[in-house]
């Protein structure tokens, strides 16, 4: 069996084809980091006609790349949500009008589903059960997955967002949208120490997230302290430090709260390398693993949703929906 999948719940248009015996046969991206940029944050209404404009496109590429017609297509699966209301549309109203066109089911995809199913698209991938940690821009969740569909949501941020955290501290140090890896890879010529942060929500029990107050520390440091080039990077370090430390005190909680011993990381944040190697050290003292996806389907793409669509597909678990946009949906 064949899927196209079709991601467009933000700033990426991302399509691809999937087969469930060969794999991932094509994969197509295109960012819209450049539509944005001037505007420090993503514009809704540049990226829904951003999306307008590229998915029909990519969908003809993808189709071409992976030697496919629409008849190799068994259905599509589009993320429904959730996400930017009008992006989602997009890439909802496409995906059913070509179903309905081609007569093939079409599978409304929650866009963290695919977050958490994407490293199974690497060679190395985890069994279930395992825990997930999902660090996005948009979300920041730990999960237990105890199968396709069996998802128990653990703990979540109840302000901002990992990534949304990251963006923020990044435009106060004056970096470009989108500021993550930026700070990232400012906060790498920081000295360790020369500023501490506070570790929110880790000296009371549970598994909830709070980030919101680092972007504030990083306020008052940068208020108090000029913004130098080395200091700026030392707030950096220090900012990044403070949420990688947070995370994995929080991973290292749920692994003993479930007895889990396999750990996924996904989501645009899951591509940061300090985190990558600090929670692979966690697991490795745990006598565990952890999964990543590759870099590049770590953020937005169109792999992530055909798989997710693929499974829910074989497990017949789709509605025949008319078109479904929901920007707010949970897991
Ligand atoms: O998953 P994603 O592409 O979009 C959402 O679903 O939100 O995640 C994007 C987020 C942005 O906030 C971006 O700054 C962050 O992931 N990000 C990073 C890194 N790469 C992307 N944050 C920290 N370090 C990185 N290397
Ligand atoms: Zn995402």
């Amino acid at each position: 069996m064949r899927i196209l999948g079709i991601e467009t719940s933000c700033d990426e248009t991302g399509i691809a084809i999937y087969d469930d015996q060969l794999g991932l046969l094509s994969h197509q991206l295109y960012s819209q980091v450049a539509v944005h940029a001037d505007y420090g944050g993503v514009v809704p209404e540049l990226a829904s006609r951003d999306h307008v404009r590229k998915t029909i496109p990519l969908i003809k590429e993808a189709l071409a790349a992976a030697n496919c017609t629409k008849d190799d297509i068994d259905a599509i699966a589009f993320t429904a949500g959730p996400g930017l209301v009008g992006a989602l549309l997009v890439g909802s109203c496409i995906g059913r009008s070509l179903a309905f066109a081609w007569d093939k089911p079409a599978i409304a995809v929650h866009h963290m589903e695919g977050h958490l199913l994407a490293p199974m698209l690497e060679e190395n991938k985890p069994e279930f059960p395992f825990l997930a940690l999902l660090v996005s821009g948009g979300h920041t969740l730990m999960v237990q997955v105890d199968n396709i569909g069996e998802y128990t949501v653990l703990g979540e941020s109840i302000d901002d967002a990992a990534g949304e955290a990251f963006d923020k501290t990044a435009k106060l140090l004056g970096l470009d949208y989108p500021g993550g890896p930026r700070l990232a890879k400012m906060a790498e010529n920081g000295v360790e120490g020369r500023f501490v942060f506070p570790r929110p929500m880790t000296n009371k029990p549970g598994l909830d997230f709070s980030f919101s107050g680092l972007k504030t520390a990083a306020a008052i440091t940068i208020a108090k302290e000029g913004d130098d080039a080395q200091t700026q990077a030392d707030i950096a370090r220090a900012f990044q430090d403070a949420v990688i430390d947070t995370i994995a005190i929080k991973c290292k909680r749920a692994l003993k709260q479930t007895g889990l011993k396999r750990l996924v990381v996904a989501g645009g944040v899951s591509a940061n390398t300090s985190l990558r190697e600090q929670l692979a050290i966690l697991m490795k003292n745990n006598g565990g693993e952890a999964f990543y996806p590759r870099n590049e389907f770590c953020t937005d793409n169109g792999a992530m949703i055909a798989y997710a669509g693929m499974q829910r597909l074989k497990a017949g678990q789709f509605e025949p929906l008319a078109i479904k946009a929901k920007p707010r949906w949970p897991l």
